[in-house]
């Protein structure tokens, strides 16, 4: 198996972390990094924040429409993103075939980062403890492995605003019946006591390019 975790990481947080992600195999795939401000990446780059542009966007209008209409509790129901479609995309052309949302603390199991992504998630983890500016974009090229091909991946991260905190803040505030909910839907639930303007995580867009496009990029280390 190979671990991929920044080696200027401490060791035993690095450690840690991976421990927490599941030993499935599909949660292990073998990544470099890109240097998000190549040019033989701008096109990806490109196609992969005007995705996440639209996510994120679509994200805060669907709470901000459905948590005052219904109320938080019923809200869970319809949350987040459940009719998401990705865009046809244009024969030839690099396409996004999937969107994710992760985090270092994850509500829903299903959002678990696999090992590409937790590096991505300890870049931001890392730069917000040493008091750095988070990146605001990072881009890893995957390997093709067994059924899935290669693909690009587009991060960036997301932030709690004030909206979020009836699902996602301190626990003690939560209403009791969101919280009741909450605890029957998603017994592991490690998405709350945030505060507002906290780093929650990221939203990912993976790319699969056409054969021999585009050019290779260069390589970089975190
Ligand atoms: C009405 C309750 C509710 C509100 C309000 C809410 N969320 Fe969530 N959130 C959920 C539920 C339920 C899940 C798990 C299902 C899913 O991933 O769609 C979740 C999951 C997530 C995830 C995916 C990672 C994980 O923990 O599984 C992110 C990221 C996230 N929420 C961010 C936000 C942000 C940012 C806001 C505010 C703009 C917000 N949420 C507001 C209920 C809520």
């Amino acid at each position: 198996m190979k671990i991929s975790c920044a080696p200027w990481l401490a060791p035993f947080l690095c450690a840690g972390l991976l421990a927490a992600t599941p030993e499935d195999p599909a949660l292990q795939r073998k990544f470099t990094w890109v240097d998000s401000t190549d040019s033989a990446v701008s096109d990806i780059r490109r196609l992969g924040e005007a995705m996440i542009q639209k996510v994120g966007n679509n994200l805060i209008s669907e709470v901000s429409r459905v948590v005052p209409a219904k109320g938080p509790e019923a809200g869970i129901d319809d949350l987040h993103l459940k009719q998401l479609k990705l865009p046809a995309g244009q024969p030839g052309q690099p396409q996004v075939t999937a969107v994710k949302r992760t985090s270092l603390k994850v509500r829903d199991p299903a959002n678990l980062p696999d090992n590409a992504d937790l590096a991505a998630l300890m870049s931001i983890h890392s730069a917000l403890a040493d008091g750095d500016t988070p990146p605001k974009v990072l881009v890893q090229q995957l390997e093709a492995e067994g059924s899935a091909p290669a693909e690009w991946r587009v991060y960036r991260p997301i932030v709690t605003s004030a909206a979020c905190l009836v699902c996602h803040g301190p626990a003690n505030t939560l209403e009791p019946g969101v919280k009741a909910k909450l605890e029957r839907l998603y017994p592991e639930d490690k998405a709350t006591n945030y505060a507002i303007n906290e780093w929650r995580g990221v939203i990912r867009v993976s790319i699969v390019a056409p054969a021999g496009s585009p050019a290779n990029p260069k390589k970089t280390t975190p």
